[in-house]
């Protein structure tokens, strides 16, 4: 269940920040993947739409959304034929830290290889994909452009800064910053000019956005947030919630509602009943949640519905086909979630 009213306020308070800044939002599908949801972001003033899969590229080009950025490296022969095909039909851009796929991508596209729009991604500590920052990110840049591929910039993702508002966190998020900067300056050195630096998410956005030479942030949680990262972006409130009837209640100090984790992700601790704290999630099976309660004279009975908070917006929205829309308790609009 979505709640309208929050998701609209997260929608444009992240907009309107972004409205004085050199630097713009692209926003990540992956936390909801609402065709219909990243139009309203578009319509709010993103640049387009950041994506981890080049089959969400394909669907949002489909639905008429063209910029895109993939920010997820591809490995695959048939990966890479479908970002080639792609960008054939839009301005697509996808990330890179391979010199064979960089190469086979080059070899498909033939003489239209300066079609496909690559940035280098930087691995800022995060450990995860990307090169080092400075000298191997610019010797990948130099390959790029010797391979006529369009390289458009750079991307570096530093997602294990989560950490709550205070000066650890300003610390924190400046160190990738600096180093997405310097190897920035080291580029344009070469004569090379860059014209995208993609950084950023939820969490850090009013830092990374007001860094020089930021020109885009990939914020994605802000819209629907959860419970788990909402601490680390108190300004944006949770909109989502897991709907659950309550099928059992006997004499003891339990009931079970008919949702475990095949409905919500247990991957971030448990979930809370919304609005009843006295209510406390004891553990998530398969299909089942048990909810101890303080005394069985409790007035809920089987049959009532509760709402469950999410932990992890991502891996609980792919387990469901659409999410409901609700304003004032009323449902507004039924959301389609792709995969
Ligand atoms: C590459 C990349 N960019 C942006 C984001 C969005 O971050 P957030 O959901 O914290 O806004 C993620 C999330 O995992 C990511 O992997």
């Amino acid at each position: 269940v979505v709640d309208l009213e929050l998701m609209e306020q997260n929608l444009h308070l992240m907009a309107r920040c972004f409205e004085s800044r050199l630097a713009k939002l692209r926003p990540h599908f992956k936390t909801h993947q609402v065709i219909e949801l990243a139009r309203r972001q578009v319509k709010a003033g993103a640049i387009g739409i950041t994506v981890a899969r080049v089959h969400q590229a394909e669907l949002l080009v489909k639905s008429g959304i063209r910029n895109i950025l993939i920010a997820s490296e591809i490995g695959s022969a048939s990966m890479i034929e479908r970002f080639v095909q792609l960008s054939r039909r839009a301005p697509v851009i996808i990330t890179v830290d391979n010199r064979d796929v960089i190469s086979s991508m080059a070899r498909l596209a033939g003489d239209r290889a300066h079609d496909l729009n690559v940035v280098v991604d930087l691995d800022l500590r995060l450990r995860r994909c990307g090169v080092p920052p400075g000298e191997p990110a610019l010797d990948l840049t130099k390959f790029v452009l010797s391979k006529g591929l369009n390289f458009r910039g750079l991307m570096g993702y530093a997602g294990h800064v989560h950490l709550p508002p205070g000066e650890e966190k300003d610390r924190a998020a400046i160190e990738p910053l600096r180093a997405l900067a310097e190897t920035k300056a080291l580029i344009e050195r070469a004569g090379i000019p860059v014209e995208i630096v993609s950084c950023g998410a939820t969490g850090d956005h009013s830092i990374t956005s007001t860094f020089a030479g930021v020109t885009e942030n990939q914020a994605g949680s802000y819209l629907l947030m959860d419970a788990w990262y909402a601490p680390c972006a108190p300004e944006f409130k949770p909109a989502l919630s897991l709907l659950t009837t309550v099928i059992s209640k006997t004499d003891g100090d339990r009931i079970i509602v008919d949702g475990g984790v095949k409905a919500t992700s247990g991957e971030r601790g448990l979930p809370a009943v919304k609005g009843i704290p006295e209510l406390r999630v004891r553990a998530l099976n398969a299909e089942h949640t048990t909810i101890g309660i303080e005394e069985s004279s409790n007035s809920i009975l089987v049959g009532d519905q509760l709402e469950l908070t999410v932990n992890f917006l991502d891996a609980t929205i792919s387990l469901h086909d659409r999410m409901y829309g609700v304003r004032r308790g009323k449902v507004e609009e039924i959301l389609e979630i792709v995969r």
